[in-house]
């Protein structure tokens, strides 16, 4: 899909992977809806962007399903949607054991529930562009590891339901992208839920030692342009965590319960 021009809705673009992301297809000359919670935040990124004319901030709390509809119904879109990019999204950090439900749940919460309740409230306007859901899922949708349960449940279940919303849309010229990314250097673990639902406030060493989000934005763009329905991008064990599991499941599962990646 060519991006100059395209309408685009990103979520979680306050910081992180979604501020590389926003600078980068401001870049390619997109035209942004630019969501988070951080009003002040978005309105920083807004005026450090090439053509923030072109843009508007668009606050949302992903956590507050029955507000995302009111959100969307407040947005006029006269240029319709091209895109819509499910970046938002929080991690966690505990043992199953440790972890209890309600923590479980607010980790589901947004990652899931937030994320499809915005795709749903948004479809209409993608359908009828013909346009593009871009999900940003983790190494962690597509294989288990320690101490991040519900955060690896959140990421299984946004790419199980996306796989289902492209195979029943395609025919509609709906394309759907779920990306994949393994350790990003970003705050994620810095707000990452403990068992005891703090945030755990700091940055993990996997993560530091991980990819740039400027890197990881210029590869989500290609996928994007290249009409791709699946991406893993990263570097080391975390990229390559999907093939292995896939072809030494053996292997895979022995080496996960042997060693905490995170
Ligand atoms: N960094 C990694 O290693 C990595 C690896 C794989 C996948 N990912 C995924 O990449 C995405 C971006 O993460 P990141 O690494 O850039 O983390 P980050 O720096 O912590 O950014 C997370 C973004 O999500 C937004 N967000 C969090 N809770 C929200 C809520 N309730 N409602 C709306 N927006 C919310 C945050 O904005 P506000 O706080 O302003 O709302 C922020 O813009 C996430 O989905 C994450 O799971 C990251």
């Amino acid at each position: 899909m060519q991006i100059q021009g395209k309408v685009v809705w990103l979520t979680g673009a306050s910081m992180g992977i979604g501020e590389a992301l926003a600078k980068t297809l401001d870049a390619a000359g997109a035209k942004l809806i630019l969501s988070a919670r951080s009003e002040d935040k978005l309105q920083a990124l807004l005026n450090s962007l090439k053509y923030p004319q072109q843009h508007r901030i668009v606050p949302l709390d992903l956590a507050d399903g029955e507000n995302i509809s009111t959100v969307v119904a407040n947005t006029p879109l006269p240029e319709g949607l091209d895109i819509l990019i499910n970046n938002g999204g929080i991690s966690q950090r505990g043992l199953a054991t440790d972890t209890p439900v309600p923590v479980q749940r607010q980790v589901m919460e947004v990652n899931y529930f937030g994320t499809i309740t915005l795709t749903q409230a948004l479809l209409p306007a993608l359908l009828a562009s013909k346009g593009m859901i871009v999900n940003i899922a983790s190494v962690a949708g597509k294989v288990g590891g320690q101490s991040m349960s519900g955060y690896a449940a959140s990421k299984h279940a946004l790419i199980g339901y996306m796989d289902c919303l492209r195979a029943e849309e395609a025919s509609k010229g709906l394309k759907v992208l779920n990306v994949c990314p393994g350790f990003v250097q970003t705050n994620i673990s810095v707000h990452a839920l403990t068992a005891e639902g703090k945030q755990y406030g700091r940055v993990a060493k996997s993560i530091a030692e991980g990819i740039s989000p400027q890197a990881c934005a210029s590869e989500i763009l290609r996928a994007m342009q290249k009409n791709k329905f699946e991406v893993v991008i990263g570097k080391g064990l975390s990229a390559w965590a999907p093939t292995i599991k896939r072809w030494f499941p053996v292997f895979f599962t022995r080496l996960s319960a042997r060693k905490n990646i995170r």
